[in-house]
This record gives C-alpha cells, sequence and structure tokens, in this order.
C-alpha cells in the first residue's frame, strides 16, 4: 500500500514519522522522492492537478492536506474517487484561537489602543461587558461550532446562521437566505467561516454589510472570494463596518498595493489562522486509511454536489 504526500514540505517529516510508527505496512512517501506513481493508492494534496491525477492509475482516495478544498478543480477527480477534507484537532484549536484572539481585541479595543498608542495618546474607552455584544458566526460546521461554544465561555450573546438548519445549545441559529438578514441585524460582529462554493462567492457584500448594525466589524476566516472588496472599503469608510480583520484575501499574497494594507481600519494577515497539524492529523487520516482498507465508508467525504 503506497501512500504520496505533496503538500507543505516543511510539515512532510511529522506526516512520515507518524507513518512510520504507527503504520509501518504502508509506504509513506514524499513529493518530489515519489518513488513508482503507479503504485499509489492514496494521496495526500493540496493541489491535485487533472495532469498528475492521470498518472495515478491505482488512486483509491484523495485526501486534502487543508480544511478547504476549493482550491481542488473537482471535475479533475475522477467520479470514483472520494475526496477527503481535513477535518483534525489542530485546525479546529488553531482557528478557535484566531477568532477568539480578533474577537476579544475587538472587543477590548485593541486595534484602538495601537492607533492611541502610536500617537501617545492616553484615552480610556468605555469597558461594556461580553454579554452587551452579539458575535454571530456563518458557516456552522466543525470550525465553526468550536469557535461558538470558546466565545460562550467569554459571555457573549451568540448567534449562527448556516445552509440548512442546526441547533446548538446558548446559540440563536437561523438558515437559509430567507434568514440571513434576521441573523446579520443582531450581529455586533461578524465571523465568516463558510466554505467557498458558487453559493458564498461574494456573499460578504454591500447588502450584506447593509444589514449589519452600524459599526459592527467583520471578521473573514473562510475564503478571499467571499468578500467583495470595494463594498467593504466603502462600508469602512461611511461608518457603517468599524473594523474588518482579514485572514484570506484574494489573490494571496494580497499584493502590495492593495488598498487593505494602508486602510487604517483594515487587519491583515497572511492565511495563517489556522493549519493542518501532523500531530493530530495524521491519526485521523490513517483511521480513515483503515476504515478503507476494510471497506467501510470513510469520515469526511466532500458532496461533490454541495461543493464542500
Ligand atoms: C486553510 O485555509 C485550509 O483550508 O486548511
Amino acid at each position: 500500500m503506497s501512500i504520496l504526500y505533496r503538500s507543505d514540505a516543511a510539515r512532510a517529516a511529522g506526516w512520515a514519522n507518524y507513518f512510520a510508527q504507527h503504520a509501518p505496512d504502508l509506504d509513506f512517501r514524499i513529493w518530489p522522492d515519489a518513488g513508482d506513481l503507479k503504485e499509489v493508492e492514496y494521496l495526500i494534496a493540496w493541489q491535485a492537478p487533472a495532469g498528475f491525477l492521470a498518472e495515478l492509475p491505482k488512486l483509491k482516495v484523495l485526501f486534502s492536506s487543508g480544511a478547504g478544498i476549493d482550491h481542488v478543480d473537482l471535475s479533475a477527480v475522477p467520479a470514483h474517487i472520494p475526496l477527503v477534507r481535513m477535518v483534525e484537532p489542530g485546525i479546529i484549536n488553531g482557528m478557535v484561537e484566531y477568532v477568539s484572539l480578533a474577537v476579544l481585541a475587538l472587543h477590548r479595543d485593541f486595534f484602538d489602543y495601537m492607533a492611541h498608542k502610536a500617537n501617545h495618546v492616553w484615552d480610556p474607552l468605555e469597558v461594556p461587558p461580553a454579554s452587551a455584544r452579539t458575535v454571530g458566526v456563518m458557516g456552522l460546521g466543525s470550525l465553526g461550532c468550536a469557535v461558538l461554544e470558546r466565545l460562550a465561555a467569554f459571555g457573549f450573546k451568540l448567534r449562527g446562521w448556516n445552509r440548512s438548519p442546526r441547533t446548538l445549545e446558548g446559540v440563536e441559529t437561523f438558515a437559509g437566505a430567507d434568514q440571513l438578514q434576521p441573523f446579520l441585524a443582531g450581529c455586533d460582529v461578524l465571523i465568516c467561516l463558510l466554505p467557498l462554493t458558487p453559493a458564498t462567492k461574494g456573499i460578504l457584500n454591500r447588502e450584506l454589510f447593509a444589514a449589519l448594525p452600524k459599526g459592527a466589524a467583520l471578521v473573514n476566516v473562510g475564503r478571499g472570494p467571499q468578500l467583495v472588496d470595494a463594498d467593504l472599503i466603502e462600508a469602512l469608510d461611511s461608518g457603517q463596518l468599524s473594523r474588518a480583520i482579514l485572514d484570506v484575501t484574494e489573490p494571496e499574497p494580497l499584493p502590495a498595493d492593495h488598498p487593505f494594507w494602508a486602510h487604517p481600519r483594515v487587519f491583515v494577515t497572511p492565511h495563517v489562522a489556522s493549519m493542518t497539524q501532523p500531530e493530530s492529523a495524521a491519526p485521523i487520516l490513517l483511521e480513515n486509511i483503515r476504515r478503507d482498507q476494510r471497506g467501510e465508508a470513510l469520515r469526511d467525504v466532500v458532496d461533490r454536489g454541495r461543493g464542500y
């Protein structure tokens, strides 16, 4: 049985070590030292170009090395090959950390104090309790749910919006296009954790910003193409939105002359909110391979119709 890892080189050794220790029966290969491609049955990859997949006649499962799969051209993956999303505690914890940090920094006015510091200004702002703010999460998958659970511990009021209905304790949930506006109307901080699909491309636009309370803040940890950049700048400049924290942009890297860099109320990080951690991801991926070997159903298979 051969597995080929063709993703971030810096983390390859972590994957290889785990498989060497826990699955010595599996032949774990790291790109470009791939050996005979005709033997490869499992591929762990970020990009899976059609031409490359065509060289793997024995491929049984394609594992995305990241949570998102929007970068994979599904039409290039033969219909009999399942594509598996990366759902693992390391990615979830990273996202919970990043979003908690973003929400707390907004809640406790850290961005204002950064500006005050630069100007040598001592100006204590009001400190409302967390219960005075409502945080809304778009996308109630494993990441969105974990983020909401942690934010609950701080005492924020919580809302969630999802394509299909979900029930979460302590969270007011909304579903589908009809309930998007009522959901937005109560969000002081809006977190986007949606997968990128044709339905979510450009969803963070002028109309959506106008449905938020005046002065709301946006945190985009979904995908860059979900945001209409010019609409965000307009909403920030009119005061409709107070701030935006963006971990994802379109394109990436964000070009040096993009207006987000210089905008005083946009904070950009270079797509680092959360990353697959080999130590926690490898056991889950291995368990999925074992399931496949036993002829059992795989976990976290992408629904091609839904696109995530
Ligand atoms: C990162 O964006 C991922 O999809 O894992």
